[in-house]
């Protein structure tokens, strides 16, 4: 891969928040692995590098009543060398979807003997496991795992701390190129190479969002989410730093990965405002604003590398009422944060009531925010787990064995 290094940078405390790289060459050649070669503005990176970062990665693909094929796409775009956890949220009744995901993915693990490990968020051992962990705030009133994708990342992460592997990477289960799934995960490899340390975070900004706009296809750039949520955390970091920026392209990258230090040392926000959350959260714990708190260790470095992406990304479409709540949901992390300034609340509300998103008592709603999963027992957690996969061994296939 050839990749442009960051032309500039934000710091705040000890978060350095990257600018947008870009792709020359998906396949830059081989070579001996190591961290590329340097010419001062783009770096090649060589393909045997890339797969021995990949060797490191859990791969978690959160999904809810996907179709079949797709979730099938997104698999065969999964790097090799990467072990894959599908987390569903699918329903089990009148039709018993996961049942069926089950068995199309052990399909496909008969023909590429690849390892992927499939469970349910319903599933009352893995309820139990968090329970016995201690960390029951994910837990509904009903005993169960919370609906929401964040509910399910945060499973998937776990998981994946127990396979033992230093990175986590998540792709939605909804995207139609499989192409565009395995330049993520190779991107992803891109920025660990590049950013040396335990505590990094891999978001990729999509060079194009198709859509059909009078019988032709459009290449847009920035979804009505995405826009809004960048803007308004773009005003947080130049609030602080007293110098406008355009920094943030990846407030709500779904596609994102995290070194497992940070992504275990870290609190979570309910279902699709997880992803701005990273930012308020790490600007809140180490940005060197608020006074310092009990995890906040200043001389860490915490770097966040934004990659845009060559492919178009092509998702299935749910509607605009699900974005309004994505987009009330996002800025409702930056509104509720004790770093959100009072002029940038007023930006907020007048933004939510233009697009039409803001309650009709004119109050935001706080977003659920999950304890640091730093709080989770996890050998607690483990021992729950072990449990579940030996009872029951349909539940998970392939990688559950390395539990
Ligand atoms: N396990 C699990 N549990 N997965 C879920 C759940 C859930 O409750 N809800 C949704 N998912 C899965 C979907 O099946 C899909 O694979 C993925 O999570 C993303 O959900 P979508 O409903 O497709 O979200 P989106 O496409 O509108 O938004 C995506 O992109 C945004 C950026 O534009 C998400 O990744 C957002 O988080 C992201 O901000
Ligand atoms: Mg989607």
């Amino acid at each position: 891969m050839r990749i442009e290094l960051p032309r500039e940078f934000e710091r705040l405390g000890a978060v350095r928040i990257y600018g947008s790289q870009k792709i020359y060459e998906l396949d830059a050649g081989p070579g001996s692995p190591g961290c590329g070669e340097e010419d001062g503005v783009v770096r090649r990176l060589a393909a045997e590098s890339l797969y021995a970062v990949q060797r490191e990665m859990v791969v978690v693909v959160p999904v809810r009543s996907e179709r079949l094929k797709l979730i099938e796409g997104v698999l065969v775009g999964i790097p090799q060398p990467c072990p894959v956890i599908v987390v569903s949220n699918s329903p089990r009744a009148p039709i018993d979807r996961f049942y069926l995901e089950q068995d199309s993915i052990g399909n496909f693990c008969q023909f590429t003997r690849k390892p992927v490990m499939v469970v349910h968020q319903k599933d009352p051992q893995l309820a139990a496991a968090f329970a016995a962990g201690g960390y029951g705030e994910i837990l509904g009133e009903d005993g169960l795992i919370r609906d929401g994708k964040a509910e399910g990342m945060i499973l998937g992460t776990v998981l994946a701390r127990l396979l033992g592997r230093r990175y986590v990477g998540f792709v939605d289960a909804d995207n139609y190129l499989p192409g565009a799934v395995n330049e993520y995960i190779r991107e992803y490899a891109a920025a660990f190479l590049l950013n040396e340390g335990d505590h990094v975070c891999a978001r990729i900004s999509w060079h194009s969002k198709p859509k059909v706009v009078e019988q032709a296809l459009y290449f847009a750039k920035w979804g009505r989410s995405s826009r809004q949520c960048n803007r308004v955390l773009n005003m947080l970091v130049s609030h602080f730093t007293g110098f406008e920026t355009d920094i943030i392209r990846t407030g709500n990258a779904g596609e994102h990965a995290l070194t497992l230090d940070l992504a275990m040392s870290m609190p979570y926000a309910t279902g699709y405002a997880v992803e701005p959350f990273h930012f308020v959260h790490l600007l809140e714990e180490y940005g060197g604003i608020l006074p310092q708190t009990a995890h906040g260790d200043m001389r860490r470095l915490i770097k966040i590398c934004q990659i845009e992406s060559r492919n178009p990304h092509f998702h299935a479409a749910k509607g605009d009422g699900h974005v309004d709540d994505m987009v009330r949901g996002s800025l409702a992390t930056v509104y509720h944060s004790p770093l959100c300034p009072d002029s940038l609340k007023e930006e907020i509300v007048a933004t939510l009531r233009h697009l039409g998103c803001l309650p009709e008592d004119g109050l935001i709603p706080p977003v659920r925010i999950y304890p640091n999963l730093a709080q989770l027992d996890l050998e607690a957690f483990r021992t729950q787990v072990r449990e579940l996969l030996e009872r029951r061994p349909g539940a998970a296939r392939g990688a559950a064995a390395g539990l």
